[in-house]
């Protein structure tokens, strides 16, 4: 075992295959050291009797896969082979973090409204012109996906784009995120790594949250917008790069440099020309749209449901909308979404709202509160994942949600450990 760390530590290792129970480390322990040193390092476990729960817990911490004993050679050598290839694949574009979207499925973005249409106009215009932009909206109103379509009606569409979010980054990762690293620069850096500036030369570099940025972060980064010239933590070598930096925020900004909690000088860089988002509430003309785009072909939803969705006012904007639907799906008969199926807060939020609608069509609604949809969506989710022997594809697919959004649920309630064994064998990656 402690030659195992020794070798790690020296050497980078494609894919490790460790037992469960060891004397000393347990293979959690061991799994754990292998994602610090080298996260993209792939681990298969090897689990006898009674560490199957374990095991559960080692997919969550980043294990490829487990293998429960018995099991033949040829399983473990198929195992091995799809193990590496996923790390060929993770080390061919290496930070994955950072998003290739050439390989991202196009998302639409829906809407006719007055506000969106300048919104598709600006994209037009703003897109081609290589200029920095600042994207500014409420959280969920689809700044991410602006971000997306800038540089895709750019002329380097065909180049990454990459993007980085500042919040829940340490200045000194972030720093290492965006400028890389020499090898040695600080504990841990035991390789050179290039920034993402460096793997977004010559395409776009979209930084998420910027309000986040910490101020020695936003004078570093001050820096490469101005002369285009930056150099890695722990380097003394200037490297030149060309790069389209695009921004986003929910914050007010303006305000943050009024505060001098944002640099000035960077707020003008960055904005060079700023799109701001409407929120949902004043384009409530659109939802009927996105409803039915979120639906897909085989849902349905009942008239005065829509009504509900279309004058609900929407705090967490189109992010929100899509949570609704997905949880509506779980616990609709039938493919047909009916107000039993939304949420109390939807149904009678607390503050009026003064969209188009008249709020009278909520009043009569009978108010489920929430506490009985939680058990009731509980109930649904266990039965789906009872009946499909807890494979998670399967009752995703059955329930009509993402894979995450079935992840979120089962830890929500608790039930994470819904026959294990049954989706080790299917589990696809
Ligand atoms: N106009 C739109 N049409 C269809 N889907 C949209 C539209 N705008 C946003 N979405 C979807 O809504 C979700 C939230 O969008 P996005 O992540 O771009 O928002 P955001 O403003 O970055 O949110 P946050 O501030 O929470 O990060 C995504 O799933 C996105 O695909
Ligand atoms: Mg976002």
């Amino acid at each position: 075992m402690n030659d195992a760390l020794r070798l790690l530590q020296d050497r980078q290792f494609d894919v490790v295959v460790s037992d469960m129970a060891m004397p000393g480390l347990t293979g959690l322990d061991l799994l754990q050291r292998v994602k610090e040193l080298s996260p993209e390092c792939e681990v298969i476990l090897l689990t006898g009797e009674g560490t199957v729960e374990t095991a559960v817990q080692a997919m969550k911490l980043g294990a490829y896969d487990f293998l429960s004993k018995p099991f033949s050679l040829a399983e473990l050598e198929t195992l091995i082979q799809k193990a590496y290839e996923r790390r060929r694949l993770s080390q061919e574009n290496r930070q994955l973090k950072a998003v290739l979207e050439r390989s991202q499925p196009k998302v639409p973005m829906i809407g006719e409204s007055l506000a969106m249409q300048d919104v598709f106009k600006l994209i037009a215009k703003a897109g081609p012109s290589d200029k920095a932009i600042l994207v500014q909206g409420e959280s969920g109103t689809g700044k991410e996906l602006v971000a997306r379509a800038l540089h895709e009606h750019s002329s380097r569409a065909g180049r990454p784009l990459i993007s980085i979010n500042c919040t829940a980054l340490t200045e000194t990762l972030l720093e290492s995120e965006l400028f890389g690293h020499e090898k040695g620069a600080f504990t841990g850096a035991i390789a050179a790594k290039p920034g993402l500036f460096e793997l977004a030369d010559g395409g776009t570099l979209f930084i998420d949250e910027i309000g986040e940025m910490p101020g020695v972060m936003q004078a570093k980064l001050l820096r490469v917008l101005q002369d285009g010239s930056m150099r890695r933590v722990g380097s003394l070598q200037e490297r030149r790069v060309n790069v389209r930096v695009i921004t986003a925020t929910n914050r007010d900004l303006a305000a943050e440099v009024a505060a001098h909690r944002f640099r000035e000088d960077l707020y003008y860089r960055i904005n060079v020309m700023s799109l701001d988002l409407p929120p949902l509430r004043i384009r409530s003309g659109d939802i009927p749209l996105l409803v039915n785009h979120f639906l897909g072909t085989v849902w349905q939803i009942a008239p005065d449901a829509l009504r509900v969705l279309e004058t609900y006012n929407w705090p967490g904007n189109i992010r929100q909308l899509i949570n609704v639907i997905e949880r509506a799906k779980i616990l609709a008969d039938d493919h047909f979404i009916t107000t039993d199926e939304l949420p109390a807060v939807v149904l009678s939020p607390v503050v009026a709202t003064s969209t188009t609608g008249s709020a009278s069509s909520i009043v009569p609604l009978l108010p489920v509160d929430d506490g009985t949809l939680s058990a009731i969506e509980k109930a649904r989710v266990v039965d789906v994942m009872q009946k499909q022997k807890g494979n998670k594809s399967r009752a995703a697919q059955v329930l009509g949600v993402s894979r995450r959004s079935l992840y979120r649920l089962l830890e929500k309630y608790g039930l994470d450990g819904v026959s294990p064994a049954a989706e080790t064998l299917n589990s696809p990656t």
